[in-house]
């Protein structure tokens, strides 16, 4: 096993040429940690990912080589860091049982952190109706935990890239600017964050002994809008009022069910945050720790700064 040289952990992140795992790179590189990135062989000759990769060099990353699928490649990566990230995306969770495996032989691991960044899946009220997004989440923190493995579960919520460059518009590449759909009331709370946000609060939590085997909950009091309030927020903005279509929960549920898996995915995630509160309908103080209160230094963007962006 390789010895720690400074004060702080080795970071490997398993994603990296990804859209939140370069965020991590580059967060875990700003925080001063000796950061290894594992990367898939396709990537190094593929001309934008490899551009990235050689200014990952240039930072200072060790890239290695390797996949979720390869045993040995993870084994020996996993032995030259003390902390994991994993940020694949959502279809890869279940294969992150083979990194738990390498993790769990390779012993060294202070901490590792699992591919969630999504609301927490042990909380969410859609199970049953996410072809298993949740439920394979789920089944991976289990999997940690039967394994002893040290853990932080970083509970985002939202990216703001997925829902909000459309003001939770499926179909729509921009915000409305004459008429809009609201679903539900309203009047349900949700909360949205920027990637590179969220790769500096994951980073916060690595060294800290306070967030080991605990959930991290990001609801920045900043970003945590029901639609009632982004849409008047994007009214001010624009300075003109919208013509409101509200989609009641009735038929909401209904465009889920008639609409075919995966189209139908934005609509899921709508209900489950602008409709059953899945967000922000538990304390965090009775389940995890709160992100914005451990490390209030961190700058963030706010929802009102980040639709400033889209006007
Ligand atoms: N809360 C939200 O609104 C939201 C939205 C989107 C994503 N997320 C979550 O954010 C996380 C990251 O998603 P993302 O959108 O940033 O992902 P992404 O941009 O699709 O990037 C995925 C990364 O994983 C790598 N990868 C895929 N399969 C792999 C394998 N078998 N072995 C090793 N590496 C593999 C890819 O490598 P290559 O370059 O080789 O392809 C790439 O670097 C996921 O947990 C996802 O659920 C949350």
């Amino acid at each position: 096993m390789a010895m720690e040289t400074g004060s702080k952990s080795r970071i490997l992140v398993i994603g990296a040429t990804g859209t939140l795992g370069r965020n991590l790179v580059r967060a875990s590189l700003a925080a001063g940690h000796s950061t290894f990135a594992l990367v898939r062989e396709p990537a190094f000759s593929d001309p934008q990912k490899s551009l990235l990769l050689r200014s990952f060099s240039a930072d200072g990353v060790n890239i290695l080589k390797g996949s979720l699928q390869d045993f040995q490649s993870l084994l020996e990566a996993v032995k030259q860091v003390d902390v994991v990230i994993c940020a694949v995306p959502s279809n890869q969770t279940l294969n992150q049982k083979l990194l738990i495996q390498a993790i769990k032989e390779a012993g060294c691991i202070k901490r590792f952190v699992p591919s969630e960044f999504g609301a927490d899946p042990d909380k969410v009220q859609i199970l049953g109706m996410d072809h298993g997004h949740y439920e394979m989440k789920t089944e991976i923190r289990r999997c940690i935990e039967n394994e002893g493995i040290p853990y932080t579960y970083i509970s985002c919520n939202l990216l703001m890239r997925y829902l909000l460059p459309s003001l939770v518009q499926p179909g729509l590449n921009a915000p409305p600017r004459d008429k809009i759909t609201i679903f539900g009331d309203g009047n349900v709370k949700a909360v949205s964050i920027m990637d590179i946000d969220v790769a500096t609060f994951t980073i916060c939590t690595i060294d800290d002994p306070r967030t080991l085997d605990t959930v991290l909950y990001l609801r920045p009091p900043g970003n945590v809008y029901s639609m009632n309030e982004l849409v008047e927020m994007w009214e001010m903005k624009i300075g003109k009022m919208l013509e409101k279509v509200y989609v009641p929960e009735e038929q909401l549920l209904r465009i889920i069910q008639e609409t075919p898996f995966p189209s139908n995915r934005h609509f899921i995630f709508i209900y489950s945050a602008f409709i059953k509160g899945d967000h922000t309908y538990f304390s965090i103080d009775s389940s995890g720790l709160d992100g914005c209160k451990l490390y209030p230094h961190v700058k963030y963007t706010t929802v009102s700064e980040y639709l400033d962006s889209l006007l």
